[in-house]
């Protein structure tokens, strides 16, 4: 399943120098055996769409990951607590082979890709990201999903002396996040173990976090330690927390706005003074890849 969507954002959407710098950074984790299997990223054209990933210190210094606060400086602040290692995650539900998967047995069945996706949080700001990671179906296909299985349930870990702030009632923990069968084995959605060709910080969701590019970034789930296959529509966090504002599917759509404010444009992060507003685009730019998923589906309703 190796190489398929693996640069979603086209080659002349890369600039010569990024491309230069993601080879470099790859190459280098390969050699110290991180054991990347491919390599991403060979634009060597100037951008067309003046479309680029963010620097490294943007990713990881402005992030949502509420378990360790709600400011977007909390988690590069005390994430770093969360001990990673060992971790394993559960897989249970409608599968052939349930139980608990070390995380380096996961890693070395997995091919490891970059992916330049898009991210797009409900709060109308957005990144370039280049992950590393590795299909969910994958991992699902090694889990065997049962035919009965319509829906993928997942959770974050909760360990109250590493995460100050689970004390706060902000939502019920752990962290749960869901997505139908089909929306999980899409060959976009990824489990991301890094970034820039590093092993993924903490505050981004160490050690692998869910990535949908095409939905509002609270879907991405971080630090998962089980997956849930069932026929049941899973409870999401956000939803539980305010089903108004936030729905199941969660795709970003640029005509439907939150009910606080508008989701037609978003905040490029990164670029300081000169940091801009871009309009939205339909599924987050990936309409046309995924647009198919929700055929007829009324997207107000199922928002
Ligand atoms: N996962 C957990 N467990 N806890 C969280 O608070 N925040 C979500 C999502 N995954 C969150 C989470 C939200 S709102 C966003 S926008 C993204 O993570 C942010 O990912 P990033 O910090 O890597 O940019």
């Amino acid at each position: 399943m190796a190489m398929r969507w693996k640069n979603t954002l086209k080659e002349s959407d890369v600039t010569e120098e990024t491309a230069f710098l993601n080879r470099r950074q790859l190459m280098g984790s390969a050699a110290a055996g991180l054991g990347l299997a491919a390599i991403g990223a060979t634009g060597t054209r100037a951008a067309a769409q003046d479309l680029q990933p963010n620097a490294y210190e943007d990713i990881t210094l402005y992030n949502n990951y509420y378990e360790f606060g709600t400011g977007k400086d909390d988690p590069a602040r005390y994430a770093g607590q969360l001990t990673t290692q060992p971790w394993s995650v559960k897989i249970d539900g409608l599968v052939d082979n349930p139980g608990d998967y070390a995380f380096e047995d996961i890693i070395k069945a997995m091919t490891i890709e970059e992916r330049i996706y898009r991210f797009r949080c409900v709060e109308a700001w957005s990144m370039v990201i280049p992950w590393n990671g590795f299909e969910l179906a994958d991992l699902l296909g090694m889990a065997g999903v049962q035919s009965g299985a319509k829906y993928v349930a997942f959770e974050t870990a909760l360990r109250p002396d590493e995460m100050p702030g689970v004390k706060y009632p902000v939502l019920e923990w752990p962290y749960v996040e869901g997505l139908r069968l089909d929306e999980a084995m899409h060959p976009l959605t990824m489990m991301a173990t890094g970034i820039y060709g590093k092993d993924i910080p903490n505050q981004n969701g160490a050690p692998l976090r869910l990535v949908v590019p095409w939905k509002y970034g609270y879907k991405s789930i971080k630090s998962v330690v089980r997956i849930t296959l069932t026929d049941k529509q899973p409870p999401t966090s956000w939803n539980k927390a305010n089903a108004r504002e936030y729905g199941f599917y969660s795709n970003v759509n640029p005509e439907v706005n939150h009910p606080r404010w508008s989701q037609a444009s978003e905040r490029v992060i990164g670029g300081g003074l000169f940091s801009k507003r871009v309009s939205t685009l339909m599924m987050n730019g990936y309409e046309e890849e995924v647009a198919s998923l929700y055929a007829g589906m009324d997207l107000i309703k199922n928002h």
